[in-house]
C-alpha cells in the first residue's frame, strides 16, 4: 500500500500521546512536505514518513529500542519497506546509509525543526521576522535548546548540498503556517 499522510497521522497517535512529541512531528512533518513540494517529490509519502520517525518514541524511549524496535511495528500495520527504511535512517546511531533523498531531508530537517520551534517559542513575534543570523546565534549558545545536537544540524545542511542559512530559511517558512499548531505567537498576535 501506498500509506497516506492521514494513516501516519493515525498510527503517530495511536503510540504518541505527549503534546510535545506530537508537535515535534508536526514540525518535522511541515518541513519534509516544505522540501518534496521544493524537489517536485511525492509530499503526501514524504509527510507520512516524517510523521512517523519518532512514532515510537514513548513506547521505545531509548537508543537500544528506538526506532530499531518500531520497525516490526510499522511492517506489521503494513507500511512498505521504503518508509521503514527512511524511518530507521534518521537514526545516528544506527549508521544506515542516507542514499534516498527522502532519507537525506528527513535526517537535514529532524533537529533543525526542533531547534527553530524552539527559537520561535522565546520571541514575542514566533517565527515571524526570524532571520537565519539569530538562529546560527542561538545554535553557538550550548545552553540554549540544549537537546539539539549542533553536529546533526551542520551535518543535514552539508548533506542536502546547501547552505546553512537557505536550510534555516527553509525550515522557517515551512514551520509558518503551521505556528497555532507548534504553540507559537505571531506577528499578528505580537501587534
Ligand atoms: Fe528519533
Ligand atoms: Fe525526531
Amino acid at each position: 500500500m501506498r500509506p497516506t499522510r492521514e494513516q501516519a497521522w493515525e498510527t503517530l497517535t495511536q503510540y504518541t500521546k505527549s503534546e510535545a512529541l506530537l508537535r515535534h512531528a508536526l514540525a518535522v512533518e511541515a518541513s519534509v512536505g516544505h522540501y518534496a513540494e521544493l524537489y517536485g517529490e511525492d509530499e503526501d509519502f514524504w509527510r507520512a514518513t516524517a510523521l512517523l520517525h519518532d512514532f515510537d518514541y514513548e513506547v521505545h524511549p531509548t537508543l537500544d529500542e528506538h526506532p530499531q524496535d518500531g520497525a516490526p511495528m510499522l511492517r506489521e500495520a503494513g507500511y512498505p519497506e521504503e518508509l521503514i527504511e527512511a524511518v530507521l535512517s534518521h537514526a545516528e546511531h544506527l549508521a544506515l546509509p542516507r542514499d534516498t533523498q527522502l532519507k537525506k531531508v528527513l535526517f537535514a530537517c529532524d533537529e533543525l525543526s526542533g531547534f527553530v520551534h524552539a527559537c520561535g517559542l522565546v520571541r514575542p513575534t514566533g517565527l515571524d521576522g526570524l532571520e537565519p543570523k539569530s538562529v546560527k546565534k542561538k545554535l553557538k549558545q550550548p545552553s540554549f535548546a540544549a537537546g539539539v545536537h549542533r553536529d546533526e544540524v551542520y551535518a543535514g545542511a552539508e548533506l542536502l548540498g546547501l547552505e546553512l542559512d537557505e536550510h534555516i530559511r527553509n525550515v522557517v517558512a515551512a514551520l509558518q503556517p503551521i505556528a497555532k499548531e507548534l504553540g507559537l505567537r505571531t506577528a499578528a498576535d505580537a501587534a
